[in-house]
């Protein structure tokens, strides 16, 4: 289908913002190939939740005429794909309901020549960058102190190993919610998780996700994040919710080595041979004994032998409510 019919099917729905609604500001929040993301200024309130150290949430609206929000656009050298999957996810994002642990859009322009995507704004930015930054704070267990570079300023969360695991739950929260959807989200990565300013975690960047109306979908080809995938997308190109659980259990190693970058020492051509010969990644220093037994139950060389999301947030749920 050519993006102008695309567009034209999107055209005076209920989530066409109207340009005179929708302030761009210059500030760039993120930079994909694929997209660039800035903040932005609706008009109107918006409905925000918040999560409390207990997991209770709360709805609340944002006060005041208008909401700070962000905006996804095209980059101006995207080509007749990125166009096609830009409105891919577009209308993904309309199906999706809402979950407090997946972002929400809440408007779009479907304009075909500078099409955009309106979500939450996530203050705290990305989960890898977060945790590359806060680190040291993390390692000694301690509040993070206010950010020197002033781009995240203000916060007073404390970020504890403990809080990671919150972190951890919530995306496999949002993961449950996905896959009982029948939603593939084939992108799961720490750089795809985005943390509010209540330190709510929200699964983003719809743009590979695929819905599968059988439990299995196969692609081809395309852009792939070859060292978060599992040895049966390496080999066959095939989804499900299994290979979505390895893809978090990568997460998790992201999460619990705080930041560091999937098998750094392995080139992405010889990934599939290396899982086959049984080897995977080893317990980060700080990372709890019972998360280090979720990621390599994630890592089972077969799909039958991962636990189901619903498991993993079971077993996670224990691990919370143990302890002080
Ligand atoms: N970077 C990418 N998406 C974002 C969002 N929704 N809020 C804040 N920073 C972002």
């Amino acid at each position: 289908m050519d993006i102008k019919a695309m567009a034209d099917q999107f055209k005076n729905d209920k989530w066409e913002i109207k340009g005179k609604d929708l302030l761009v500001h210059d500030d760039c929040l993120g930079n994909g190939a694929f997209a660039c993301v800035f903040r932005g200024t609706l008009k109107g309130k918006i409905p925000l939740f918040k999560v409390y150290a207990s997991l209770q949430l709360v709805l609340e609206h944002t006060t005041g005429e208008t909401s700070e929000v962000a905006v996804k656009k095209l980059p101006a050298h995207a080509n007749h794909e990125g166009r096609v999957d830009f409105f891919h996810e577009m209308s993904f994002m309309k199906r999706l309901g809402y979950h407090p642990h997946v972002i929400s859009m809440l408007g779009c322009v479907s304009n075909p020549i500078d099409p955009l995507i309106v979500v939450e704004y996530c203050k705290h930015g990305d989960l890898l960058r977060f945790l590359r930054k806060n680190k040291g704070s993390i390692l000694k267990d301690e509040t993070p102190k206010e950010s020197k570079e002033n781009d995240y300023p203000d916060y007073e969360v404390p970020m504890k190993i403990k809080d990671l695991v919150s972190i951890a739950w919530q995306v496999c929260d949002g993961l449950c919610y996905l896959s009982s959807h029948k939603f593939i989200h084939r992108d799961v990565a720490a750089r795809n998780i985005l943390l509010t300013k209540g330190m709510c975690a929200k699964i983003s960047d719809f743009g590979l996700c695929r819905y599968a109306d059988s439990s299995l979908y196969t692609a081809k080809g395309g852009r792939l994040p070859i060292k978060w995938m599992a040895p049966e997308s390496l080999k066959f190109y095939e989804y499900t919710e299994k290979t979505e659980v390895w893809s978090y259990g990568i997460m998790l190693h992201e999460m619990f080595s705080l930041g560091e970058a999937p098998y750094p020492s392995v080139q992405p051509m010889e990934m599939i041979q290396y899982l086959e010969e049984g080897n995977r990644m080893r317990q980060p220093v700080k990372c709890p004994n019972e998360m280090y037994i979720l990621m390599k139950g994630a890592w089972e060389f077969k799909g039958e032998d991962r636990p189901t999301f619903d498991e993993l947030r079971a077993k996670i749920s224990m691990l919370l409510n143990l302890g002080d």
